[in-house]
């Protein structure tokens, strides 16, 4: 299981991650999809350790480690959808949706998410 608890990032004055919540079960493979500049590269940072966070927490439980959940970065559509249990789509710092790949890909329930991937695909 990860964890994370209203997860801020800031670069100086520049507010990357914005508050990000997140659960991962067991196991899982999660893909994180969105806009350049969303901040994916640092949410995945921050799971790592590579990054510390401004605030916040998160909570990476040995059988995690075991069991390997995982989180991925991608702009590679195709792979997301093959490879993830559950997609999370980031936009700004926030997760704006997150579920099963063929429930984003093939109905977003936000309007941010259909917009990036009218404009990705
Ligand atoms: N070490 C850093 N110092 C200052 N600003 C940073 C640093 N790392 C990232 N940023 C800034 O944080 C924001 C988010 O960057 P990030 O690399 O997390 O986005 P991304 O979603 O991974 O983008 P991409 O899809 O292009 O890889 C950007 O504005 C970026 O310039
Ligand atoms: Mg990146």
């Amino acid at each position: 299981m990860i964890k994370v608890k209203n997860l801020h990032k800031s670069f100086d004055s520049l507010h990357v991650l914005k508050g990000i919540d997140l659960e991962i079960e067991q196991g899982k493979v999660v893909v994180v999809i969105g806009p350049s500049g969303s901040g994916k590269t640092t949410f995945l940072r921050c799971l790592n350790i590579l990054e510390t966070p401004t605030s916040g927490t998160v909570e990476i439980d040995a059988k995690a480690l075991d069991f390997g959940e995982m989180v991925v970065v991608t702009h590679e559509m195709r792979f997301a959808r093959e490879a993830a249990d559950e997609v999370i789509f980031m936009d700004q710092g926030n997760i704006i949706e997150r579920g099963k790949p063929e429930a984003i890909f093939t109905n977003p329930k936000e309007e941010r998410t259909r917009r990036f991937l009218n404009m990705i695909q």
